[in-house]
C-alpha cells in the first residue's frame, strides 16, 4: 500500500481508506520504533512520531471495528505469560490520611506545623498544592535517561505488579520526556477511566455476554491488569501525574514547581491543581471541587493537599504508611435507603463475632451495595436495627458499607429486636463479652475453624506471606480437606502437589505454579513475618516497629518471653517503643505466652527462614539505642525522633545500660547525671545535627 491515503484528514477518510490507512500506519510506526528503540537511529522526530502515533488512534477512535491486531496503539514488545512479574518501587508507594471536615484538617495542619516548630508567622504562611484526589489506581512510572523503561501497579506499596507493556498503551504516557530528566527517575500518577468511556466499555461487555465493570475504578483496574496488552489498548485509560518516587538528582524545589516540571516532560497534570498561599485557602478550594465534581468526566472522590516546599516534606517525612505532609479531604459519603433482609454472625480472625447486615441490593454513589457491619451488639441495640426494617446505609470511599439508622415506617409491624448468640455460631463455643469491651468473642481459640481459616486467609495475603494463588477459597478449600490447618502445614503443601493436581478446579499447571509460588515465599522479611501472625493489635505498622527495634526473630522470641514478667526491663522496653502502647505489649506477650502459639512457631519456623530486618534509612545510626533529653532548640521533639529512626536507630525515653548515646539539649536533668554514672556517650545539639548529616544553625 502506498502513500496515498496519507494526506487525507481524519474525518474525510472512508472506510475503505481508513483501513488502509490504518494499515501503513501500523507498518511505518513499527518501522520507526525498530530505528529507535533497536538500532538507536530514529528515522524523524519525536513530534512527528507522536503526530502519526496521534493519527492512527484518532482513525482507531472514528473506525473502532477496524483497529488491528498489530496496532501501534497496542505496542506490544510481547504479552506477559500468565501473571505480571514483581518489581520493587525504589521509593515506596505510601497512602494518604483522611480527614472529612475543616476541623480534621486544621488538626492535620497543626501537627505538621507542631512537628516543624513554625512560629504562628511561619505557619500562616504555608503553602499548600490542592489537586482532586482521582478515584483510580496509583502507578509508578520509571524512566532512564529520558525513556520510559517501567511501569508498575502499586501493590503492597513495596512491592508491585510490571504493567509495562500495558502502560504503554496509554496515549497520555510519554515514552520519552521531553527536555532534560535526570538519569533515572520515578514519577507517580493515577490511572483511571471516564465515566463517558466507563459506560461505553460496559455496554461492550453487556453485549459480548460478558459481566459489566461496577464502577469507573474497576474497569480501570481490570483494564490495566490484562494480560493481553491488546485488549488494555483498546479501553480508553487516561493519566494524571502527581507525585515524585525516587529521582537520581533533584528536579523542583517546590511541588508546584514539579507539576510544571512533569507538563515539561509531556505529562498530564490535573487542570484543576492549584497552588494555594495558607490553609485559608483550602476550605474555598474544597467547596470549590464540590461544586465541579459533577461536571468532571471521571470520578474524584475528594482533594489532595500537599505541603508545597520540598524541603519541609522532606524534613516532615513518614508516619507509618502516610505522609505527614499531605493529607486526602475525602467528600462526604454517599448515602441510600434499602431494607434489611437478615443478620449473618461472622468469626473473624480474633474470634471477634460481628453481625454483618444482608441487604436488598442498592446502588450507593455508583457501587452496588449487599452487605453492610453493624459493628456490634451495642451498635445494634442503640439503633434499634432489626430485621425487615428499612435501612439508611452509607458508603464512604473504600470502607466497608455501613448502616446509619432504621428509616421509620409507621404503621407497619416490625420483628423482635435482634439478640446476639452468646454462643460461637461456627464451633459452638461460648462466646464471651469481658467487662467493659464492646466485641463479644468465642472462646474456641484456635479450635475453632472459623478462627483458624481466617488466621490462615490473614497469613498467605498479600501485605502477610503474599502467596500467589493462595487466596481465601483455596484456604478454606485446603483447610475443609485437612491439607492445612495450621500455618506451617502451607509450607508442606508441595509434597501434595499431584494430588492437588487431581483436584476439581486445578490442574498441573496450576498446582506447579502454586508450588513455585510457595517456595518463593519459604524466605521472609521479618517484618512480614510479624505481621503474618495475626496478633490482636499488631497491624503492619506496629510489625515494622517490633522488626526494626529487635532486629531478629531469635532476639524477639527470646525478649518476649523474658517480657512475661510484669516488670522485667524486656517488659518495659517492649512499651517504651513509640507507638507500642501498653495495650498492644499486653497482646504480644499473651501471644508468646500461649503454649499452642509457641507450637505453632516452632513447626512454622522448620518450613521459612525469616530474614533480619535491613535498618531503616542510610542505616548510619542502625541499631543504635539513643535517648533525648531536655528542650531542643533547632527541631521539635518528634521531628529529633523520626530523623533518628529513619536513620535505624531506636529512640526510648529513659536512660539505662542499653542506651548507647543520650542527646542533651538545654537543662537536660536528671538523665543527663544517669547517662554520665553509667558512662554512656552524650552530644549536644549541634553535635547531634553533625551526626544526623542536618546541616549547622
Ligand atoms: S499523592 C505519598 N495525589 O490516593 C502521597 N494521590 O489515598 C502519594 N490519589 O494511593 C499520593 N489522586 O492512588 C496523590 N492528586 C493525588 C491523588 C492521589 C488520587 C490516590 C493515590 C493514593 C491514594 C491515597
Amino acid at each position: 500500500m502506498s502513500g496515498e491515503t496519507a494526506q487525507i484528514p481524519v474525518e474525510a477518510l472512508t472506510e475503505e481508506q481508513a483501513s488502509a490507512e490504518l494499515a501503513r500506519l501500523a507498518a511505518l510506526i513499527a518501522r520507526l520504533n525498530v530505528a529507535y528503540h533497536q538500532k538507536d537511529a530514529p528515522e524523524v522526530s519525536d513530534a512527528e512520531f507522536d503526530a502519526l502515533r496521534r493519527r492512527n488512534e484518532e482513525i482507531e477512535t472514528r473506525f473502532p471495528t477496524l483497529i488491528r491486531e498489530d496496532s501501534p496503539s497496542v505496542q506490544v514488545g510481547a504479552a506477559p505469560d500468565g501473571a505480571f512479574g514483581k518489581h520493587r518501587h525504589l521509593v515506596p508507594m505510601l497512602s494518604l490520611d483522611n480527614v472529612f471536615d475543616a476541623a480534621e484538617f486544621e488538626v492535620f495542619v497543626g501537627r505538621a506545623v507542631r512537628f516543624l516548630g513554625l512560629s504562628e508567622e511561619q505557619a500562616a504562611a504555608l503553602q499548600f498544592v490542592g489537586e482532586p484526589k482521582i478515584d483510580g489506581l496509583s502507578i509508578s512510572l520509571t524512566y532512564e535517561k529520558g525513556r520510559f523503561v517501567r511501569g508498575t501497579t502499586r501493590g503492597d506499596g513495596t512491592v508491585g505488579e510490571d504493567v509495562t507493556a500495558n502502560l504503554k498503551t496509554l496515549r497520555d504516557l510519554p515514552l520519552r520526556l521531553k527536555g532534560e530528566a535526570p538519569e533515572l527517575i520515578e514519577i507517580r500518577g493515577e490511572v483511571f477511566i471516564g465515566k463517558a468511556a466507563f459506560l461505553a466499555i460496559n455496554e461492550t461487555q453487556n453485549a459480548a455476554g460478558e459481566r459489566p465493570f461496577a464502577n469507573p475504578r474497576n474497569a480501570a483496574a481490570g483494564s490495566l491488569r490484562q494480560l493481553d496488552p491488546k485488549v488494555t489498548a483498546k479501553r480508553p485509560l487516561s493519566l494524571f501525574a502527581y507525585a515524585m518516587g525516587a529521582s537520581s538528582a533533584p528536579v523542583a524545589t517546590s511541588h508546584w514547581e514539579y507539576l510544571e516540571r512533569l507538563k515539561a516532560w509531556g505529562f498530564t497534570v490535573n487542570p484543576l491543581s492549584t497552588l494555594l498561599a495558607g490553609k485559608a485557602e483550602a476550605e474555598p478550594f474544597f467547596e470549590r471541587m464540590v461544586r465541579e465534581r459533577a461536571t468532571l468526566d471521571y470520578d474524584i472522590d475528594g482533594v489532595v493537599y500537599k505541603i508545597d516546599d520540598l524541603a519541609l516534606q522532606d524534613r516532615l517525612g513518614f508516619a507509618g504508611r502516610a505522609p505527614r505532609w499531605a493529607v486526602a479531604w475525602k467528600f462526604p459519603a454517599e448515602q441510600a435507603v434499602t431494607r434489611l433482609l437478615s443478620i449473618e454472625i461472622q468469626v473473624g480472625r480474633t474470634g471477634a463475632l460481628t453481625p454483618v447486615a444482608h441487604l436488598e441490593p442498592v446502588n450507593v454513589g455508583g457501587v452496588l451495595v449487599a452487605r453492610a457491619t453493624l459493628h456490634n451488639e451495642d451498635e445494634i441495640a442503640r439503633k434499634d436495627v432489626r430485621v425487615g426494617d428499612l435501612v439508611q446505609v452509607q458508603r464512604a470511599g473504600d470502607v466497608i458499607p455501613q448502616i446509619l439508622g432504621v428509616v421509620p415506617e409507621p404503621g407497619r409491624e416490625r420483628a423482635a429486636p435482634f439478640v446476639m448468640p452468646d454462643h460461637c455460631p461456627v464451633c459452638g463455643a461460648m462466646a464471651k463479652r469481658p467487662e467493659g469491651e464492646a466485641v463479644r468473642r468465642c472462646e474456641g481459640g484456635l479450635t475453632c475453624p472459623a478462627q483458624v481459616v481466617e488466621r490462615l486467609i490473614h497469613f498467605v495475603s498479600r501485605t502477610a506471606f503474599d502467596i500467589d494463588g493462595l487466596g481465601e477459597r483455596s484456604i478454606r478449600e485446603f483447610h475443609d480437606a485437612g491439607l492445612v490447618r495450621a500455618p506451617g502445614d502451607i509450607f508442606r503443601l508441595p509434597e501434595h502437589e499431584a494430588e492437588i493436581a487431581t483436584r476439581e478446579g486445578w490442574g498441573k499447571t496450576s498446582a506447579r505454579k502454586l508450588v513455585k509460588a510457595i517456595e518463593e515465599r519459604r524466605t521472609i522479611p521479618f517484618s512480614r513475618f510479624i505481621y503474618a501472625l495475626g496478633i490482636r493489635r499488631v497491624g503492619e505498622s506496629n510489625a515494622k516497629l517490633l522488626a526494626r527495634h529487635y532486629g531478629s526473630y531469635a532476639n524477639w522470641a527470646a525478649q518476649m518471653r523474658a517480657a512475661a514478667v510484669i516488670g522485667s526491663e524486656a517488659r518495659q522496653e517492649l512499651g517504651e517503643i513509640t507507638g507500642i502502647g501498653g495495650a498492644i505489649a499486653d497482646e504480644i506477650v499473651a501471644f508468646f505466652a500461649e503454649p499452642h502459639n509457641r507450637a505453632t512457631l516452632d513447626d512454622l519456623l522448620g518450613q521459612i527462614t525469616v530474614e533480619d530486618e535491613q535498618a531503616g534509612g542510610d542505616g548510619k545510626l542502625s541499631g543504635k539505642v539513643i535517648v533525648f533529653t531536655g528542650s531542643l532548640s533547632t527541631m521539635t521533639r518528634p521531628e529529633a525522633k523520626a530523623v533518628a529512626e529513619r536513620l535505624g536507630a531506636k529512640v526510648t525515653d529513659s536512660v539505662s545500660k542499653k542506651t548507647d548515646l543520650v542527646v542533651l539539649g538545654e537543662d537536660a536533668g536528671s538523665k543527663a547525671r544517669k547517662a554520665a554514672e553509667l558512662g554512656i556517650d552524650t552530644l549536644d545539639e549541634a553535635g547531634w545535627r553533625e551526626l544526623a548529616g542536618l546541616p549547622a544553625v
